[in-house]
């Protein structure tokens, strides 16, 4: 450590002592007036999952770099679960907590010590690789997620005062492209004058939600039942400001222009044309936004078309560009103005889709395309990000004249409340509540046996290769897909070597001794490329050693002339395909602002498209099963997640419609929960959806479920949830 950064360090221990000392002095307080019993977990309370987190798990790389400050004490009682059963010892409500002493500021030389110490430990690279002028995301390799957890870190490092003025101000920190940048920011936070003494929200959020953070070992298992609500009735908002509507093919449009502008709102419907271009929509609306002045509303009616037939995929583009993306690339460029009408309760965002009443579930697929249920998936990760925002995802049928459609959706508008997914089937109102389905494990529907062909996307790795090694069968034949090449063998001097940061270590002594300067996120991804290799080749060779005969093909399942091409060619060379496992998938988190088109393009295209594959190439009449692989983000919302939760919801709506048409085939989609242990849920991803009581899935019991879904799931049981979270919550939070 060079001589200013020990100066900067020992300021920095010298101004955590001086805190402790305070919190030391405040916790002793609180102890000496209160009884122990009262404050620590006994018999049967359940301790949020935090503590298991902070136990090495969480931050990854071993113990906290600094000192910890201790919780105050309102947020130590805060841990201890709220008994949700009656039955269940209370909990004594919680002292009032001593008011936080004002704590002293950290000065810029510790609070960049502590912010680069913390990435050291979140990215593996030692403090002295990381520039602090660096590009935080091209040159660290630090995504929004990663961004997410340091500040999370961050956060519990600093007193309570101080952590709730940086809170406040978080979002302001997404745009900053530098570590010095986020420093400067921080210093101007913590300056900030003391907010309102809200303790740190998502504490609090933790504390009434955590849960036994255990993986389960039964897989909880859940269907989608609808159930008629009528709208509540509540005090209707008079909507203005500019209303942007899409065009709809059934003419429903122009009734709910009309309705929004007797109402006091300004209205421009936006053509199809328009809707397959990104740059024609942010013309048209810059244009729209100069003549009748911020947008305050959002009516998606482009999914309100009768689906064609589609046989191509360079057509089925162009309706996922109209249905599904455009919405994404509106939102987008109104951002700030609907959020900011969201504050005075005036932000709406309705989209509408013609999938039968009931989003195409229980047989009533309607006369849609599936991309029009898209929205449900995006609206939901939007009401997340954008909590002011109301949204509203509503499905019909046929049965409605398009002047009736225009008032539903005119009453669903002037109603904040009442649910997010809504159908109307027969003019009825339905919602859609989650529950209990376990399986019925008596009669066997579809025994796997050694002579089926099964084709595994995503099979070479995650979770779908998991489930791959527990389905094999010696002598089955498991065709795997996968992007990357099928590697070859491991150069020598990586052998051996498990430790990351020994890989690391390799890596970097290497680019020194060829004089190359390689930056982390170059380090990282050669890092990344070893151990996916490493992982594909055990998977592979695990099956062949269960004696399956194994293919491996490297091919995009987004391209119809290679995946395509690939399902054509298994028939002509097996003359039949018994099982397809669709796992291919890919998550880049990111917040619906900062979120780039081309890397929503690459999330929803390599779910959509490859499904919409799928429909055109496979061949039913001997087909037994096909899976596919959906997520609780599409089914529930999730931030930073918005274009996977669309796509996992077109996948869900084109299930039910492959079930349906096709009557030897089960299709199923399974909506997982998190993953623990494999596969593509990051460490912060499970640590925020632990937080919101959704328990990651035990790997062993993961598999176990899918078996038993295979083997006793019915046919007509399409679209299935799988894992254990506060279901319930979410519906009625939407
Ligand atoms: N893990 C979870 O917690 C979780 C939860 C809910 C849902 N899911 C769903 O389960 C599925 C598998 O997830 P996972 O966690 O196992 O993911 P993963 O470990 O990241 O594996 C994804 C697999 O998909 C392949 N893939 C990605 N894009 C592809 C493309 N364009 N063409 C061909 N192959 C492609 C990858 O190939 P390469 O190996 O060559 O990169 C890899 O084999 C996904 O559909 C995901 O949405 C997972």
């Amino acid at each position: 450590m060079g001589e200013a950064a020990l100066v900067a360090y020992q300021a920095y221990q010298q101004t955590m002592r001086q805190f402790l000392a305070l919190q030391e002095q405040v916790m002793k307080q609180f102890l000496s007036s209160t009884q122990p019993n009262q404050i620590l977990p006994s018999g049967n309370v359940t301790v949020a999952p935090q503590h298991s987190f902070s136990n090495g798990k969480h931050n990854g790389n071993g113990a906290a770099p600094t000192t910890r400050y201790q919780a105050q004490p309102g947020n130590e009682i805060g841990e201890v679960l709220p008994p949700p059963a009656p039955e269940a010892p209370s909990v004594p409500p919680s002292p009032p907590a001593s008011p936080a002493p004002e704590a002293l500021l950290p000065d810029r030389a510790s609070l960049t010590q502590t912010l680069l110490q913390l990435v050291s430990d979140r990215t593996g690279y030692p403090m002295e690789m990381l520039g602090l002028d660096q590009d935080i995301e091209a040159e660290l390799g630090i995504d929004s997620i990663k961004r997410v957890e340091i500040f999370g870190a961050l956060l519990k490092i600093l007193p309570e005062n101080l952590s709730a003025r940086v809170q406040e101000r978080i979002e302001s920190f997404t745009e900053v492209k530098t570590l010095s940048g986020i420093v400067e920011q921080l210093l101007q936070s913590l300056r900030s004058s003391a907010p309102s003494a809200s303790p740190n929200t998502a504490n609090r959020e933790e504390d009434r939600l955590g849960k036994s953070p255990d993986g389960v070992e039964t897989i909880p298992r859940y269907v989608m039942q609808a159930r008629t609500e009528p709208l509540p009735s509540r005090e209707s908002i008079a909507l203005t400001g500019l209303f942007l509507i899409t065009e709809d093919q059934l003419s429903v449009a122009p009734y709910v222009a009309q309705a929004l502008q007797q109402g006091g709102a300004s209205t421009a419907i936006i053509a199809s044309s328009v809707l397959l271009e990104p740059e024609k929509i942010a013309r048209e609306i810059a244009e729209l936004r100069q003549k009748y002045g911020s947008v305050s509303g959002i009516v998606h009616l482009a999914p309100l078309a009768v689906a064609p037939t589609l046989e191509k995929l360079s057509d089925w583009r162009k309706y996922t560009q109209i249905q599904s993306k455009s919405l994404f690339q509106m939102l987008q460029l109104c951002a700030e103005e609907l959020q900011q009408a969201g504050q005075q309760q005036k932000s709406r965002v309705l989209a509408a889709s013609l999938l039968g009443g009931y989003f195409g579930r229980d047989g009533c697929y309607g006369s849609g395309l599936p991309t029009g249920g898209s929205c449900n998936g995006l609206l939901k990760a939007l009401a997340i990000e954008w909590s002011n925002v109301c949204a509203k995802a509503i499905d019909f049928d046929n049965s409605l004249s398009p002047a009736d459609m225009a008032q539903q959706i005119i009453d669903e508008l002037l109603c904040v409340g009442g649910r997010l997914e809504v159908g109307y089937s027969q003019g009825k109102r339905q919602i859609f509540d989650t529950v209990a389905a376990p399986l019925k494990t008596g009669v066997v529907q579809i025994e796997p046996n050694a002579d089926w062909i099964v084709l595994l996307t995503g099979g070479a790795r995650g979770i779908t290769a998991e489930i791959a090694n527990q389905l094999v069968i010696p002598g089955m034949t498991m065709v795997v897909v996968g992007r990357s090449p099928e590697p070859t063998q491991e150069p020598s001097e990586f052998n051996g070597i498990e430790d990351i940061a020994a890989l690391r270590r390799v890596l970097l002594d290497r680019a020194k001794v060829q004089g190359l300067s390689a930056t982390p996120v170059q380090i990282e991804n050669k890092v990344q490329e070893l151990l996916r290799d490493r992982s594909i080749r055990r998977n592979l060779e695990n099956l062949k050693t269960a004696g399956a005969r194994v293919e491996y093909w490297s091919v995009d399942v987004r391209s119809d002339r290679e995946f395509g091409g690939l399902i054509d060619d298994i028939y002509s060379r097996y003359g039949r395909l018994d099982a397809v496992i669709h796992g291919a998938g890919i998550i880049e988190d990111k917040l619906i602002v900062n979120k780039s088109a081309a890397s929503f393009d690459r999330v929803f295209d390599t779910k959509v498209d490859s499904t919409f594959i799928l429909s055109r190439h496979l061949r039913p009449e001997s087909l037994k099963l096909l899976v596919l692989f959906g997520s609780v983000a599409g089914r529930y919302g999730n931030r930073g997640q918005s274009d996977y939760a669309a796509a996992n919801e077109v996948i869900n709506r084109l299930a039910w419609q492959m079930d349906e048409l096709w009557s030897n085939t089960r299709v199923v989609t399974i909506n997982w929960g998190p993953w623990d242990t494999t596969g593509m849920a990051s460490e912060e991803v499970k640590r925020q959806l632990k937080n919101q009581g959704i328990i990651p899935i035990n790997l062993q019991a993961g598999c176990q479920f899918f078996v038993d879904e295979l083997r006793y799931g019915r046919k007509g049981e399409t679209e299935i949830v799988a894992g254990e979270g506060l279901w319930a919550n979410y519906e009625q939070r939407s």
